[in-house]
C-alpha cells in the first residue's frame, strides 16, 4: 500500500517555520511522509498566523482554497494548527471549511491521537488545550539547508497592549539548554553551519542554570557550526551581559534585532513597552560602542490607537537618528482580546496607509545609503545555495544578514567566503571574486 503524504503550509513568523518541522516529524514517525504539492496530499496542514488581521484573513481564505481541493479531490484530510488554531478553536468548526482537525501550539503531541480519530471517522479532532508547558525538540533524519532555526523558549509573558501572541502562545518558558546543544549539535551533523535562536524575547530565557549570555557561550562552542543568530530581543531585556558577548563570542553575527515599535514615549506607555525612546536610544548607544560593526533591524507599528501625527513624527525622527538596517513595518490591526482592543482603533484606514507609507519610503532611503559604501569592500558571505533568480550565481547572507549573490565557479554550499561588493540594490549585493575564508 503506498504510504500517506502530507503537506504544510506555514504562516507567520519564524517560531511557526520551526513548529512545521516539529508536526512533519511526529506525522513522519507516525509513517507519513512529506509531499511539496497538496494536489498528491492525503492530509493538508495549515500552520496559521494571528497577529495582524491580514495575515489571520489570509491563511482563512487559503483554507478555503484548500477545502475546494478537498471537495474535487474527495479523500483529502485538512488541518489546522498554530496560532489561529488556538485563538478561534472550535469556532473554526463552524466555518465552511469544516477542518478535519484543529490543534493549537501546545497540543502537537496529539497528533497522533488526531490520526486516529480520522482513522475512526471521528472528525472534526480538536485540541486546543492550554498547557502552557509544552516545549519540542527538532531532530530531522535528514535535512537539506545550511541554516536552521532552534526555538530556545515558548509563549511570552509581555502582554504588549496590541499584541495577540501570549494569548495564543501561553506563558513563557525556556528549553533546557542541555537539549538545545544536543539539538544544533544534531543538526551541525546533518550539515547546518548557520543556527537562528529563537523565541518571543531571547534576553528573557533563563533555565535555571544557563541565561542568555550564558546560552550563547555554550551555542558558540558548538563545533562545526559557524554562525549564531537570534531573535527577538526585547529593548526592556537586553543586558549588557549579552552585549558583551556579541562583541566577544567570534560565532554570533553582528546582527541585533530590537524592535522599537514607535518613537513616542506617549504611544510606547500605551503599548505597554516598558521603555522611553531615550531609554532606547541609550541601548542603541551602547550596542554600537560596544559592536561598532552591528546591524541593527527593528519592527515599527504604525496607527496604535490615539497616535497623532506629532507621535507619528516622532517615529520618523527616530528613525532618521538610529538609522537601522532593516525594518519590519506594519500597520496596527485590532486583535480581540488584547488590552488595546478596549481602545478606539481612531486612526483611519487611509491615514494608516499614508504614515506606513511614509515610513517605508523614509526607511528605504536609510538602507540605500548605508548601502553605497559597501560598494568595493569585501564581506564574508555563507554561501546556502545555488540562486534561483541569477543563473551561474550562488546565493548566501553576510554575518550582518544581508542577502548576497557570487559567481558559483569554486564556490560550494556551506562555505564561508569572502567576495568584494561590486553593487548594492536595497535587497541584495551583488559580489565577485570569491575567495574561501581560511578555518571556516
Ligand atoms: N516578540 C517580538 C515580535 C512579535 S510580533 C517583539 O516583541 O518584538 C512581530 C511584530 O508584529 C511586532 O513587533 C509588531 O510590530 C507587529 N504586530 C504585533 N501585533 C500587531 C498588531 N495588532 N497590528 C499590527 N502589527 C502588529
Ligand atoms: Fe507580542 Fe510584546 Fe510578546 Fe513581542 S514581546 S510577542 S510584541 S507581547
Ligand atoms: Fe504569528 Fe503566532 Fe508567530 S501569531 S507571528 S505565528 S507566534
Amino acid at each position: 500500500m503506498r504510504p500517506k503524504r502530507f503537506f504544510i503550509e506555514t504562516h507567520g513568523c519564524q517560531m511557526n517555520a520551526y513548529d512545521s518541522g516539529v508536526v512533519s516529524q511526529i506525522l513522519q514517525k507516525c509513517g507519513y511522509i512529506e509531499t511539496r504539492n497538496p494536489q498528491d496530499a492525503d492530509i493538508v496542514l495549515i500552520n496559521t498566523c494571528s497577529v495582524r488581521e491580514r495575515a489571520e484573513r489570509k491563511a482563512l481564505s487559503r483554507l478555503g482554497e484548500l477545502a475546494a481541493l478537498r471537495r474535487r479531490r474527495g479523500h483529502m484530510r485538512i488541518g489546522i494548527i498554530g496560532c489561529t488554531a488556538q485563538r478561534l478553536g472550535e469556532n473554526l468548526v463552524e466555518a465552511t471549511v469544516q477542518p478535519d482537525f484543529i490543534i493549537g501550539p501546545d497540543a502537537y503531541d496529539s497528533i497522533p491521537h488526531a490520526l486516529e480519530a480520522l482513522e475512526r471517522d471521528e472528525a472534526p479532532y480538536v485540541n486546543v488545550e492550554r498547557t502552557g508547558s509544552a516545549i519540542y525538540s527538532f531532530r530531522p533524519k535528514v535535512y537539506q539547508q545550511v541554516t536552521a532555526f532552534v526555538t530556545i523558549m515558548r509563549g511570552c509573558n509581555n502582554y504588549c497592549s496590541y499584541c495577540v501572541v501570549p494569548y495564543v502562545r501561553g506563558p513563557e518558558r525556556s528549553k533546557p539548554h542541555r537539549e538545545i546543544v544536543d539539538e544544533i549539535k544534531h543538526l551541525v551533523g546533518l550539515g547546518v553551519r548557520e543556527i537562528t535562536l529563537l523565541g518571543q524575547n531571547v534576553n528573557s530565557y533563563n533555565d535555571g542554570y544557563a541565561d542568555f549570555a550564558d546560552l550563547l557561550e555554550l551555542v558558540n562552542g558548538i563545533e562545526g557550526l559557524v554562525r549564531v543568530r537570534f531573535t527577538t530581543s526585547h529593548p526592556k531585556d537586553l543586558s549588557e551581559k549579552v552585549i558583551k558577548q556579541i562583541g566577544l563570542l567570534p560565532k554570533v553575527c553582528e546582527n541585533l534585532h530590537l524592535p522599537l515599535q514607535s518613537g513616542s514615549d506617549r504611544i510606547l506607555k500605551l503599548m505597554s513597552r516598558c521603555y522611553t525612546l531615550r531609554d532606547y536610544l541609550n541601548l542603541v548607544e551602547k550596542v554600537r560602542k560596544t559592536v561598532p560593526e552591528i546591524a541593527l533591524t527593528t519592527d515599527i507599528l504604525v496607527g496604535f490607537p490615539g497616535e497623532t501625527i506629532e507621535d507619528h513624527e516622532a517615529t520618523l525622527e527616530a528613525l532618521r537618528m538610529i538609522r537601522f538596517d532593516s525594518a519590519f513595518m506594519f500597520k496596527y490591526s485590532v486583535r480581540s482580546g488584547t488590552a488595546a482592543s478596549r481602545l478606539a482603533d481612531d486612526v483611519s484606514e487611509e491615514e494608516k496607509v499614508r504614515r506606513l507609507n511614509e515610513v517605508i519610503r523614509l526607511q528605504n532611503s536609510v538602507v540605500d545609503e548605508k548601502k553605497k559604501p559597501l560598494i568595493g569592500m569585501p564581506v564574508e558571505i555563507l554561501i546556502e545555495g545555488q540562486s534561483q533568480r541569477h543563473p551561474h550565481h550562488c546565493i548566501g547572507r553576510t554575518r550582518k544578514n544581508w542577502l548576497a549573490i557570487v559567481p558559483s565557479k569554486g564556490v560550494s554550499k556551506g562555505e564561508v567566503v569572502v567576495a568584494n561588493v561590486a553593487s548594492a540594490s536595497r535587497w541584495m549585493l551583488i559580489c565577485e571574486g570569491a575567495s574561501r575564508k581560511v578555518g571556516a
